[in-house]
């Protein structure tokens, strides 16, 4: 991890640098590609020159494993097939490799892959939890953790990072992703590929990434999952893709096209993106792989009329490897008969695939070690559970209910979440275990045991449920305890591929539970549990503190008793904008301005008198209903502790492109407890050749802060950053006057000015 220090005379402080890490790790893995490239190519071509055209179109078919290893057999014989995904039994996969090694004509090893999201068989919270603890060292962690575990397995190909921009909580993908935000999604990202790929993918513990959907998943109309996008250009090269390049230069071995139409091109079809941007842009040199079966879902999509035509447009589109649906297989030989696809374009997507098979070091070391014990090493566990603690986000704490004292003797612990191994594990969860995942009721009868009794009354068996039966034996316990921890929320399995919802309440009865939990007038506090942001707002009204944690994984539990009873201080902060109804989405902080912006005062449907004239609103842009705020802005969580921002300083208020601004300010820790605040730099372009968003993150950093201390922070920002997709279709900084906000959030803060000069 890289770190600079910087010194001031209040405080010498170690301080991490989002920007500059991000920056300096591009680099340092681009380097080392370069260096071992003459003799991989070499390798390469020899290989190439020896394949049949059968041969060659068989590197480009994937396979997923059936569980039936005879079965698969005589394809790795004949070389039909170059990469097998979901063979996760090492015994299982060093015998389908064998076979390819040793029996297939030229020897060339496979590549398993598994779609590794957030842990193997550790499970850290779900990404949009990881996005939540805005720590890229957590995150690489986190990631290292499971390519040890998975690749002890044979495993040596995630399909991850997923970092589709999400705006829309409906998508129930936005679980798989780190929100809403182009700055966070590239840092934590690349983050993620760092450690996915390790030092180098060579290691046998390196697992090549796959950055996905490539591109514009996210944005599918309605948060409809699959559903089309209509992106415009500037759009995608402003929002969408610059992840999608922050991990191209971390060094992603591996892109995954994603299902998506967008302005009615297929991703599986797209030259522009594969080949414009991904390769001639950016200078990729990995290998492209499609969704499942997303070649073949070009005729569904009405882009091609048949399963030929569908391989030729993704092949010549800049395909490399077809995910299971056989098209290549079955019609490029005849296409590259025809003339319709060129040999040399299959040579090239061949090349592609071997490079990254040599990187991985699969032809020296194809097989996996079957004696490794890895998984749920206490190191891994370590780190889920200092994830899935920076990851909760404390939304309210009336009263600091929060944290619990030595004065609360019982505590009545209800709801569905409480106890709900399986559902805590978030979605892409397929090789955690339930039977290893620590549910918060545990977790609380185990730290608190003898010290405070436990009533635990779940009311309701999940969270769909609707029979209100339980609800009375919840209140009952209520009754009887000092404080009610009552924990809600959604299954894993509301989330996630093709779990998409109209509604996000909390399903079931547990609105009504907590309803008639707040009628007892105990302390409540909500915890909730969810695979997106939910619309809480009249549970949050109801409940004196609601922590709220996206699916946390294996170690939820234990993370959460220690934040319950302030063994640790919360930190989190909302990765993504929580609307107050769906009516309101989409809502996220970085949107352009209207013409008409809204005013500082909402008036809302009851505050319009009688027969109002027509315009006595003001005509402005919101909603009558709900108005123009959301229920949490984006960047937002608080602390048990306080704290107070100075006035950011600015190293100068005219720069020219090139330039560095150095901001600078101190951070004070005005209570009573020790906690770590996670600083946002937010910058808005005032006036563009094109509208710009009304602020744009552009670096954060967590500081910890003992009671009483006070730190000078410092972000360094590169005007180059402030470049952006312009009325020409060029990304540029263009001169004039810009405000920057140093916030706790995106909604707070006093802007500062500062010019960009010619
Ligand atoms: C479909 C999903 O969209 C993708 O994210 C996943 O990696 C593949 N299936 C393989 O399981």
């Amino acid at each position: 991890m890289e770190s600079y220090l910087i010194i001031f005379g209040m405080k010498t402080i170690q301080l991490f640098s989002v920007g500059l890490l991000f920056l300096a790790g591009m680099a340092s893995c681009t380097q080392k590609q370069q260096g071992s490239n003459a003799h991989v190519e070499e390798k390469i071509n020899a290989l190439l020159s020896q394949m049949t055209l059968e041969e060659k179109i068989g590197q480009m078919n994937q396979l997923s494993f059936n569980g039936n290893v005879e079965e698969m057999i005589p394809f790795i014989k004949a070389g039909k097939t170059g990469s097998l995904f979901n063979v996760v039994d090492p015994v299982q996969a060093n015998a389908l490799q064998r076979v390819a090694v040793e029996e297939s004509r030229l020897g060339i090893p496979l590549l398993m892959g598994r779609d590794v999201i957030h842990g193997f068989k550790t499970v850290m919270p779900i990404p949009l939890g990881q996005a939540a603890t805005f720590d890229p060292q957590v995150v690489e962690e986190g990631a290292r953790v499971a390519a040890i575990e998975a690749s002890s397995t044979g495993v040596r190909w995630t399909f991850a990072p997923m970092i589709d921009i999400a705006r829309d909580p409906r998508w129930g993908r936005i679980a798989e992703s780190c929100g809403e935000d182009t700055y966070l999604t590239s840092v934590l990202g690349a983050a993620m590929v760092k450690g996915f790929q390790g030092d180098s993918l060579n290691q046998p513990t390196s697992m090549a990434a796959c950055p996905k959907h490539f591109a514009g998943y996210g944005a599918a109309e309605g948060g409809k999952d699959y559903n089309s996008t209509f992106i415009p250009e500037r759009r995608l090269r402003n929002v969408y893709l610059p992840p999608f390049e922050a991990a191209a230069k971390a060094g992603a071995a591996t892109y995954m096209t994603s299902f998506n139409d967008n302005d009615g091109v297929p991703s599986t079809g797209n030259i522009f993106l594969l080949r414009q941007v991904l390769r001639d842009e950016w200078g990729f040199d990995g290998f492209v792989v499609t969704d499942w079966a997303s070649a073949f879902e070009m005729v569904s999509h009405g882009f091609a009329a048949d399963r030929k035509e569908a391989a030729m447009k993704a092949v010549n589109a800049g395909v490399d490897m077809e995910m299971v649906s056989g098209t290549f297989l079955e019609a490029l030989p005849e296409l590259v008969k025809e003339g319709k696809v060129k040999e040399a374009v299959l040579d090239e997507a061949v090349r592609n695939i071997l490079r990254i098979k040599f990187r991985l070091g699969l032809f020296d070391r194809p097989y996996t070690d079957e004696s490794l014990q890895v998984m749920y090493a206490p190191e891994h566990l370590a780190t889920a559970k200092r994830a899935a603690t920076e990851s909760a986000i404390l939304l309210k704490n009336e009263d600091d209910v929060l944290p619990l004292g030595a004065s609360v003797k019982t505590v009545a612990v209800v709801g569905p979440m409480a106890d709900a191994p399986h559902d805590q594990l978030g979605t892409w969860a397929f090789d955690g275990e339930k039977e290893r995942t620590v549910t918060p009721l545990q977790a609380i009868r185990e730290s608190m045991d003898g010290k405070v009794q436990v009533l635990y009354e779940p009311a309701l068996v999940c969270s769909r449920d609707k029979n209100r039966q339980g609800i009375p034996r919840a209140v009952s316990a209520a009754l009887r305890a000092d404080v009610v921890l009552a924990f809600v929320g959604e299954e894993s399995i509301l989330s996630g591929e093709a779990h998409s919802l109209a509604d996000l309440n909390l399903q079931g009865a547990q609105r009504e539970l907590i309803a008639a939990l707040a009628q007892t007038g105990k302390p409540l506090v909500t915890v909730v549990m969810a695979g997106r942001p939910l619309t809480i707002g009249d549970e949050v009204e109801q409940s004196s503190a609601v922590l709220y944690m996206f699916h946390p994984g294996t170690m939820g539990g234990p993370a959460l008793a220690d934040l319950l009873w302030g063994k640790a201080v919360p930190s989190g902060k909302t990765p993504v904008t929580f609307p107050k109804m769906v009516g309101q989405i989409p809502v996220y902080y970085s949107h352009n301005n209207t013409g008409r912006p809204a005013g500082r005062t909402e008036i809302l449907l009851d505050d319009i008198p009688l027969e109002a004239g027509q315009t006595s609103l003001g005509c402005t842009s919101y909603y009558l209903d709900a108005g123009f705020e959301p229920l949490f802005p984006f960047g937002y969580g608080l602390s048990y502790t306080t704290f107070r921002y100075s006035e950011p300083k600015l190293s100068a208020t005219e720069l020219k492109s090139g330039d560095v601004l150095t901001v600078t300010f101190d951070l004070e820790n005005t209570g009573r407890y020790e906690g770590t605040e996670i600083a946002q730099l937010y910058v808005q372009d005032k006036v563009g050749s094109v509208t710009r968003p009304v602020k744009e993150l552009k670096r954060f950093t967590r500081v910890s802060l003992k009671p009483g201390e006070k730190k000078t922070v410092t972000f360094e920002l590169p005007m180059e950053e402030l470049a952006f997709w312009n009325i020409d279709m060029k990304r540029v900084v263009e001169p004039g006057d810009f405000n920057l906000w140093v916030a706790p959030d995106s909604q707070s803060g006093t802007p500062v000015a500062f010019k960009v000069v010619e």
